[in-house]
């Protein structure tokens, strides 16, 4: 059966562009994100690497045009001290891991590893501070050893004498990390001072380097945290301001990856809505004390949330990755690009075998996710033009309870070519859509689409296939009108010529 369902270009309207890092990721040092992820080591012979730095990751982190890559955590970056990861490997401190199963990490990716890293896939280092167990010292001393012109200290001679003569250039910068729980359980009122000491002294006084510097924000629905910080912080002191939230069903009973009822899928989904809510919640506050939107919104943690694989270590994290996933991200995206005036980045958890990656490996074996070809449909936004449109939706029901079903948005790219992306979330209908649009000079349409049988499809080493994008005829162009039918759970991203 099929629903009706219009949606509304508003071409004259669009003004704000779409920030690319929007489509971010994060990497923490977690189960096997970095290590036996990303990097292999460095006399790895068996998997192909550059410096233990995984060649086929580095590929599909490029294709996927990844613009900014958080590090190192997470919690884990509230514990970490970057000066005993630098230098000869053999003489690198080992730790133990804590926060994460407690496991042994002998510091062989460091500082150097990431932004090299960084630099092989084009993206943008986005590094987070220790605010919880290090000191302002440590992290000013962290910024002029990767940002500073050679010769100004004995931290610039080290990075010399480490192998790079050239700053980094580091622009992002997150000072602490869930601040409120794993990262000090602080108060809002103690967090913005001690927030305020960093900001300041991390950099120049007046921050001639440019610096964004990103505070924490709430991860729950918690305003009153945006509030203090908002109200405390100057705004020459503040450039963006992070939140995080995960698509959960239950802290306490979270249901596995693959193996879930239609019923746990629709609770995904309205946990994935709330985001919208979330950001508009969050901007309402940031408007009240910074009108003209200096600071931007960085949901700097995203994504799915399930019980991990059967036989994994609990505290890896490590899960598969299904349609159900492919509907979060297609989702989250469009709530994203639609409010790109507040929301300048955002970064999924995680990149690599962590929560809901883009990525699975294991052994020389590699699998990217429905995630991933969301993600990589998507990228058609980065730094477009946002195409601002109205919607009229019908529900998905299950059970007495509803959500908007469909999710869009669109926008114009610098060759004028108009991108539409559309979500359909209910896993039993299809969608009949008419799109209006407007003014738009439009003569040929394409597109392409991800869907799959069941909900709980996914990539496996075995059959590492089975989900991927296919070519997408089910759009007729109609004049100024566009119409669509939309498969029961699908994404499509549509190009406008
Ligand atoms: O992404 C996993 C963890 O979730 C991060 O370390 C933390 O910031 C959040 O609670």
């Amino acid at each position: 059966s099929f629903s009706q369902n219009r949606i509304t270009l508003d071409i004259a309207k669009a003004r704000d562009t779409i920030n690319k890092n929007i489509y971010g990721h994060f990497a923490e040092h977690l189960g096997h994100c970095i290590y036996d992820g990303i990097y292999v080591g460095a006399d790895n012979q068996k998997i192909p690497n550059r410096n233990g730095i995984r060649l086929d990751i580095v590929e599909a982190l490029k294709k996927l045009k990844t613009p900014v890559l958080r590090w190192p955590g997470g919690c884990f970056a509230d514990t970490y001290h970057w000066k005993d990861a630098i230098g000869p490997r053999e003489k690198r401190k080992a730790i133990e891991n804590f926060t994460w199963g407690g496991v042994r990490e002998d510091n062989s990716f460091g500082t150097h590893e990431f932004l090299e890293l960084c630099e092989m896939i084009n993206a943008e280092p986005y590094l987070a501070i220790n605010m919880g167990s290090g000191t302002v010292q440590e992290a000013m001393e962290w910024v002029q050893y990767v940002n500073h012109p050679n010769g100004t200290s004995h931290l610039t001679d080290l990075r010399q004498q480490n192998g790079r003569s050239k700053p980094w250039n580091v622009k992002y910068w997150g000072i602490g990390n869930e601040s409120w729980d794993c990262g000090g359980n602080m108060t809002a009122a103690y967090y913005v001072n001690e927030y305020k000491k960093y900001a300041t002294l991390a950099t120049s006084y007046n921050n001639s380097e440019g610096l964004y510097r990103i505070a924490v924000g709430p991860g729950t629905e918690d305003y009153s945290w945006t509030e203090t910080v908002m109200r405390e912080v100057p705004l020459k002191r503040l450039e963006g301001l992070s939140i995080h939230h995960y698509s959960v069903i239950n802290w306490s009973a979270k249901g596995s990856a693959t193996g879930f009822s239609e019923d746990e899928y629709f609770s995904t989904m309205e946990q994935a809505w709330r985001m919208e809510r979330m950001v508009k919640k969050n901007s309402e506050v940031m408007d009240k004390y910074d009108p003209s939107k200096k600071v931007g919104l960085v949901v700097d943690e995203w994504g799915g949330w399930y019980e991990v694989e059967k036989g994994t270590n609990p505290a890896f994290l490590y899960q598969q990755n299904s349609m159900r996933d492919a509907m979060i991200a297609g989702l989250t995206l469009n709530i994203f690009n639609n409010h790109c005036d507040r929301v300048r980045m955002a970064n999924l958890a995680q990149t690599v075998n962590v929560l809901q990656s883009v990525v699975l490996t294991k052994e020389e074996k590699l699998v990217l996710t429905p995630t991933y070809h969301v993600m990589e449909m998507y990228n058609v936004h980065q730094d477009a033009l946002l195409l601002p449109l109205t919607i009229s939706s019908s529900n998905y029901e299950l059970n007495g309870k509803k959500i908007q079903a469909v999710s869009a948005s669109a926008s114009k790219d610098r060759n004028g070519a108009i991108h539409i992306s559309l979500v359909n979330m209910d896993a039993g209908k299809a969608q009949e859509i008419s799109i209006d649009l407007g003014s738009a000079a439009v003569k040929t349409v394409s597109g392409r689409i991800l869907q799959s049988a069941q909900l709980q499809d996914h990539n496996s080493f075995e059959n590492p296939e089975k989900v991927k994008p296919a070519e997408f005829r089910k759009a007729a162009l109609k004049g100024k009108e566009l119409s669509v039918n939309l498969p029961a759970f699908s994404v499509v991203v549509l190009e406008l010529k």
